[in-house]
């Protein structure tokens, strides 16, 4: 087999695990340090994450969602083929690094979702987005690192305590979904969404996505609902 090859290297901006993109021949691996965080090898649960975010927004005019992070796109691209015509997907990306990768060498891992016109991305911490927003969005869509706890920054904790998830409710309509994605069930996490407020399902979904083969890998997907 061939070895993995070093691609990239980015540090977050104001500190926090360096992420590497590495390349065996046409897969790619985003690693936070030495954990990997995304891989073109399996994308199933972040496509899952999008269309459980987006269900029922296909057909609502000028739908507004928003995504932290970018990763490699599957995510954004699900959400863009869920939604209609005049929607606008916000996508957050704290390393400007990974949105250059996503232009460059990962472009066409998910069909480009970066050039569709509806696509909005901000270089930026997606608390910075949700802080600013007051009922704004019908879908926030949670992937920034591998579950309900801090992986790429420290602060990212932020964003599943509970003063994060009540500005999360808050910067939603009424009715939106925060859709979280994570690579195991976090009962403590499921308490913490309801006592912001959200009706919450927890959902299994495969890593591997609808298609392949029985069995595998799942991942989870808390979809909250703002009653
Ligand atoms: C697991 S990947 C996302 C995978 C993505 N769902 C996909 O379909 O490819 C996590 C991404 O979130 C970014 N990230 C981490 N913390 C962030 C934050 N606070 N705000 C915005 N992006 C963040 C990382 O740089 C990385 O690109």
């Amino acid at each position: 087999m061939k070895p993995w090859l070093l691609l990239g290297r980015a540090q977050p901006p104001g500190g926090g695990a360096e992420l590497l993109l590495y390349q065996r021949d046409s897969e790619f691996s985003l690693k936070a340090d030495n954990q990997e965080l995304m891989n073109s090898r399996v994308y199933g649960s972040e496509e899952a994450m999008a269309r459980l975010g987006c269900q029922n927004l296909g057909k609502r005019p000028g739908a507004r969602v928003l995504i932290g992070g970018l990763g490699m796109g599957y995510s954004v691209r699900t959400a863009l083929d869920t939604l209609g015509e005049d929607a606008r997907v916000v996508v957050a990306e704290l390393v400007p690094e990974v949105a250059e990768w996503n232009r460059g060498v990962l472009a066409e891992l998910a069909g480009r979702p970066l050039d569709d016109r509806r696509t909005e991305l901000h270089e930026t911490d997606v608390a910075e987005l949700i802080m600013a927003a007051r009922g704004d969005y019908d879908a926030i869509l949670l992937d920034v690192d591998n579950g309900a706890e801090a992986m790429v920054r420290e602060g990212n904790n932020w964003l599943y305590s509970l003063p994060g998830l009540t500005a999360a409710h808050g910067a939603l309509r009424r009715g939106g979904v925060l859709a979280v994605w994570s690579a195991v069930p976090q009962p403590a996490f499921v308490k913490r969404l309801r006592r912001a407020g959200f009706g919450v399902d927890e959902v299994k979904v495969r890593a591997h996505g609808r298609s392949s083969r029985k069995g595998g890998a799942h991942h989870v997907v808390w979809v909250a609902k703002r009653g």
